[in-house]
C-alpha cells in the first residue's frame, strides 16, 4: 500500500470502529457490555479471525486479551510473529453468553448472528488487505470458507483465494487447547497449533 492508501485505511478503520460501537444489526448488543472491534496495525500482513469476544474481552473491549489470547500470544512468539504486526478480530463482535450461576458462559453464535456481523469483517478485510487470513476455529473458518470446510481435516493447509486474501490458513481455536483433558494432550495441541502458525510465518517471509 502507498502512504495515501495507508492513511485512508487508518481513517476507515477508525470510522468503522466508531460505527460498530453502536451496531444493532442483531440482538446480541442487548446483553453485551460493548462492541469488541478488531485491533492491530492497519498494514498488518496477517489477520486472525476468532469466533466472538469472551467474557474478559467483553469487559475490556479488546479482542483476545483473555486466556485464549494468551495461548495465541505464546504461539505467535514461538513462530516469530510479533503481535504488534498483526490484526486480530472476530466473526461476531458482541459477546453471546448464558448465565450459569453468577458466571457468564460462552454461547455459540448462530448463522443469523454471524451473517448480521459479516459486513464489519468484510470492511476490516477491505481496509487492512492482509496477505494471510487465519480463521481460528470452525465458526470463523466456515464463515469465511463455507459450511463444508472442516478445520480438523484442513487445518494448516495453504488455501489461495481471490475474495478474502491471497492466502487463508485455518487452524483450531486457541480455547480448544485450554479444554484439552490433561497436560500431555494440551502440550500436543499447543504444538500442532504452533505448527499451523509456522506455516503462516513462512508465508510472511
Ligand atoms: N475467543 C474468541 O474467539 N475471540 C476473542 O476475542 C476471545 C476469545
Amino acid at each position: 500500500m502507498t502512504a495515501v492508501e495507508l492513511a485512508a485505511a487508518q481513517r476507515s478503520l477508525d470510522a468503522l470502529r466508531a460505527a460498530a460501537a453502536g451496531c444493532r444489526a442483531c440482538h446480541l448488543w442487548e446483553h453485551a457490555t460493548q462492541t469488541v472491534f478488531g485491533e492491530g496495525t492497519r498494514h498488518a500482513e496477517v489477520m486472525f479471525v476468532g469466533e466472538q469476544p469472551g467474557d474478559k474481552e467483553d469487559l475490556a473491549g479488546h479482542p483476545f486479551v483473555g486466556p485464549a489470547g494468551r495461548v495465541l500470544d505464546e504461539a505467535l512468539e514461538e513462530v516469530g510473529i510479533d503481535r504488534e504486526h498483526v490484526y486480530v478480530t472476530n466473526a461476531v463482535k458482541h459477546f453471546k453468553w448464558k448465565a450459569r450461576g453468577k458466571r457468564r458462559i460462552h454461547d455459540k453464535p448462530n448463522a443469523a448472528e454471524i451473517a448480521a456481523c459479516r459486513p464489519w469483517l468484510d470492511a476490516e478485510l477491505a481496509a487492512v488487505r492482509p496477505t494471510v487470513v487465519v480463521p481460528l476455529g470452525a465458526t470463523a473458518a466456515q464463515a469465511l470458507l463455507g459450511r463444508a470446510f472442516r478445520v480438523t481435516a484442513q487445518r494448516g493447509a495453504v488455501i489461495e483465494t481471490t475474495k478474502i486474501a491471497p492466502f487463508v490458513v485455518a487452524t483450531v481455536h486457541p480455547s480448544s487447547i485450554l479444554r484439552a483433558p490433561d497436560p500431555a494432550a494440551r502440550h500436543a495441541a499447543q504444538r500442532e497449533f504452533t505448527a499451523d502458525l509456522a506455516v503462516v510465518a513462512e508465508l510472511l517471509h
